[in-house]
């Protein structure tokens, strides 16, 4: 049995932030501890109260760095690390130019391997601790991502994309074969440590009827699972989906037509959604996610969070890695503070940083282990130093309250402002 006490600034969220004036929606320990006994959060809080619960524990001191639970990515792509920065005109351009191609190197197992030691090693760098990624079509990139999270104990969700038509020979399965891996990988790898299993139908433009068929009777099948895939994330895509299914209601009508809506199902973008599609998604529990860096980078349009949270759905945010331009949940929380902006949404920076924890783990209903610093949770959590650089620094000078400190953070921090990560207790940096 191993005891360690973390002392710090501790933060953490429980609900929502109503807006700028709510400050009793996170607990936050001026002077703090974390006790983290075998990896699990024993206690968090006034760092007396915690030191008295505590055995003969190593001490990790902090101060006066923030602690806070590990930022959680609900969508961003494996096989996308050497894709990242790729120039571009638009979403179907970039995909057939830069990343079908990348991808088809991921057939290989040791590329896959290596890989993931790049990509996990991201993750942690800036602070990431569970994240949900589409692997490449073939089952070694799978393989990879997941003997890799396991092997460094996080919480990780992802899947083997199904796609079996307009792409290269060299990424297409079949709606058999499709089926066939993503069961075996489920069979392997769901529930497994802490992996979870995200069947996923890479999106409408890459799988026959056939297909989506066999991704309908997967989720059925296997309940646990998540599903992931993507919808009204670009006006050309838009239409080629219904040139495709003509029968279908409108986009998301494809998804619904196959069973694939539930409360377990990401849909990644959702930028261009019909009101009917809205009700959709609200009446099936199915949650969008918000991809800042990505939705400007490849100039898809503007997010509505304001509209969909009228009608009680929450979304996720995330990276999108790589169409999205940083592996940082704090630069996604930049960009995606802007897009709002631009459509007079505001983002508090309690909203904010409540979302990219307690938030994310909300949507993929695993609060229980992540996304907070509650008894019994994982111990996943990262350091921030706000004054990580000397321009930081300078502008810390002027800084009077913690929501200034954490605004400061998401305007101005990346990895440079996170001193540490730690996955289950373990430090990674
Ligand atoms: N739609 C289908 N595949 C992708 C992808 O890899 N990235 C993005 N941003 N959108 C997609
Ligand atoms: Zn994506």
């Amino acid at each position: 049995m191993s005891e360690t006490i973390f002392l710090g600034r501790v933060l953490s969220f429980d609900r929502r932030c109503a807006g700028a004036g709510d400050e009793t929606a996170f607990t936050y320990e001026e002077d703090g501890a974390v006790l983290v006994r075998d990896g699990r959060i024993i206690a968090a809080g006034a760092a007396e109260a915690v030191r008295r619960q505590a055995g003969a524990a190593q001490v990790v001191d902090h101060r006066p760095h923030l602690i806070m639970p590990g930022f959680i990515d609900t969508h961003l792509h494996f096989p996308q690390v050497q894709v990242l920065a790729s120039w571009g005109a638009d979403l179907l351009d970039w995909l057939n130019t830069y990343t079908f191609p990348e991808e088809l190197r991921f057939a290989d197992a040791a590329h896959s391997a290596r890989m993931a030691g790049g990509f996990y090693d991201g993750l942690t760098n800036h602070g990431t601790t569970t994240a949900v990624a589409y692997c490449s079509v073939h089952s070694e990139s799978a393989e990879a991502y997941f003997a890799e999270g396991h092997k460094r104990g996080m919480c990780m969700i992802g899947g083997k994309v199904m796609m079996d038509c307009h792409a290269p020979e060299g990424l297409l399965d079949t709606p058999q074969k499709s089926y066939d891996e993503s069961l075996d990988l489920i069979g392997k790898w769901h529930g497994t440590g802490r992996m979870h299993y995200a069947i996923s139908p890479r999106f409408a433009l890459t799988s026959s009827p056939e297909q989506l068929e066999a991704a309908g009777a997967l989720v059925r099948e296997n309940p646990t699972c998540f599903m992931q895939t993507h919808v009204d994330e670009n006006v050309d895509e838009i239409a080629r989906a219904k040139e495709l299914y003509p029968s279908a209601k409108d986009y998301l009508g494809i998804y619904e037509d196959y069973g694939l809506l539930n409360e377990r199902a990401l849909l990644g973008h959702c930028i261009h959604l019909t009101e009917r599609e809205v009700g959709v998604m609200a009446e099936t529990g199915a949650a969008p996610v918000f991809c800042p860096t990505s939705n400007l980078f490849l100039g898809s349009g503007l997010f509505d969070e304001a509209s969909l949270r009228a009608k009680g759905i929450e979304s996720g945010i995330a990276t999108d890695i790589g169409g999205g331009t940083s592996y940082s949940m704090l630069q996604t929380l930049n960009e995606g503070y802007k897009v709002l902006q631009l459509q007079q949404q505001q983002m508090h920076p309690y909203t904010a940083f409540d979302w990219i924890t307690r938030g994310n783990a909300e949507v993929l209903g695993l609060r229980d282990d992540i996304g907070t610093l509650e008894a019994g949770s994982a111990a996943d959590m990262v350091v921030l130093d706000a004054g990580a650089t000397p321009e930081m620094r300078l502008r810390q000078e002027r800084v009077e309250s913690l929501a200034e400190e954490l605004f400061l953070l998401m305007i101005m921090g990346d990895d440079r402002a996170v001193a540490q990560t730690y996955v289950a207790g373990v430090a990674q940096k």
